[in-house]
């Protein structure tokens, strides 16, 4: 069956990974990914699909209301794949204005256009909106039955994962967002949900957890930390390194985007997640160990680096997805264990530096700005 599928935020770390996953597994869909390319998004990360004759790109602003309904038109779209936000949690405090746009009024724009160029005929069409675990809030760590945490449980899922604390996020968990990111994410849901209830846009929300894996921004903490223990800079640990979070291999996430904008149940929400809980400081360890061992230096090396800094505002406690109705009813599962997940993310880092040395120099924005001045 030929499509024409409208990927938005192609350009960054999660929509490079989808974007490819289709144009590579989709040759007679048409691709179209529109990206503003913001700081986030860059070209690069798209280099080995960029030819491909079911790709093309649409340097644009989901804001833009006109210039989004004139792509849409112009490409026949029938479904939208939405990626596309600002997703900093630390600029999103410094200023969440930049984030109330993008995230909540484009992807209004996004709606209404979807809405107006589909004028009622639904058949066929599907606006599946991509969220995050942050929207419910923060999890206690608690200790049932005088255990310390973490400890194991099978309560959620069918294998054994090691737990932080009794509560997960499901998907009827009540929303309960701290940072203005998360509140902009959740507004976001709000609405698209509303499009479905009020004009029967056929809409599909999916929440994930914490992705790592190639082509994350490096002021994410896996990225970040990579590249500063490769430079021998310190590793800032917000408060006591004991916020926990659950992660998830991004290519895993595409793969559930994949399977779920197919064969998902329209109206519905999926949880994505690898019950994959990590307490920072423990990650961070992880992390540490396996770049020294990658670089050939002695076990310990960098642990040197760690550097506690004054907390992140508002800093969230613990996230913790359940994600067992998207294993139960899609028959979904990560491909990777963490361990795996990890030593291919730094292999990654570490061979494609130049990757990292354009973006830390800031060459690919001034490029971008360059080449597309005029148009
Ligand atoms: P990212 O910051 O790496 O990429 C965002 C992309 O959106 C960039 O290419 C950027 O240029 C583009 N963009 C930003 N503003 C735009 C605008 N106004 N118009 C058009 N394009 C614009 O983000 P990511 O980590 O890949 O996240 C992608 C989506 O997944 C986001 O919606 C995020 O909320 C969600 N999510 C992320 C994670 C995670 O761990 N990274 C987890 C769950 C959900
Ligand atoms: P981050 O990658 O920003 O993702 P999110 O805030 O969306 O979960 O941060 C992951 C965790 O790491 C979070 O608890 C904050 C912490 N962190 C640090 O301790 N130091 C850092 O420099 C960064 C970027 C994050």
């Amino acid at each position: 069956m030929k499509r024409n599928i409208l990927i938005t935020g192609g350009a960054g770390f999660i929509g490079s990974h989808v974007v490819r996953l289709f144009v590579n597994k989709y040759p007679d869909y048409r691709i179209v990914n529109l990206d503003k390319l913001t700081y986030a998004g860059n070209l690069a990360n798209l280099k080995d699909i960029e030819d491909r004759p079911n790709y093309l790109f649409e340097r644009a602003d989901i804001c833009d209301f006109d210039r989004v309904r004139e792509i849409m038109r112009k490409y026949e779209i029938d479904g939208v794949i939405h990626l596309a936000a600002e997703s900093h949690v630390d600029r999103s405090i410094k200023d969440p204005f930049t984030f109330a746009r993008t995230n909540v009024l484009g992807t209004l724009s996004l709606l209404q256009a979807a809405r107006e160029y589909w004028n009622g005929d639904w058949e066929g069409k599907l606006f599946y909106h991509i969220s995050t675990d942050e929207v419910y809030g923060a999890l206690e760590l608690t200790n049932p039955e005088g255990v310390e945490p973490p400890f194991t449980t099978t309560a959620s899922s069918s294998e054994h994962h090691l737990a932080y604390g009794r509560d997960f996020f499901y998907e009827d968990t009540k929303y309960n967002p701290h940072s203005p990111y998360s509140a902009s994410k959740a507004s976001s849901d709000h609405f698209v949900r509303a499009f479905h209830d009020t004009y029967g846009m056929p809409t599909i929300v999916t929440n994930c957890s914490n992705n790592y894996g190639p082509y994350q921004f490096p002021e994410k903490l896996i990225p970040l930390f990579i590249n500063n223990i490769r430079h021998g800079r310190p590793l800032p640990v917000y408060g006591k390194g004991e916020n926990v979070r659950d992660w998830l291999y991004v290519e895993d996430h595409a793969r559930a985007i994949d399977l779920i904008f197919h064969k998902g149940r329209v109206a519905d929400t999926y949880n994505i997640g690898g019950f994959n809980e990590w307490k920072n400081i423990d990650l961070i360890k992880v992390i540490i160990r396996t770049v020294d061992r990658l670089l050939g230096n002695a076990e310990g090396t960098s642990e040197h680096l760690i550097t506690y800094v004054t907390d992140r505002a508002g800093h969230d406690l613990r996230y913790a997805i359940d994600s067992s109705k998207l294993q139960r009813e899609l028959g979904w599962e990560p491909s990777l264990q963490f361990e795996e997940g990890i030593e291919k993310t730094v292999r990654w880092y570490l061979d494609n530096q130049a990757w990292m040395d354009n973006i830390t120099s800031g060459d690919y924005e001034r490029y971008y700005d360059e080449m597309y001045r005029n148009r």
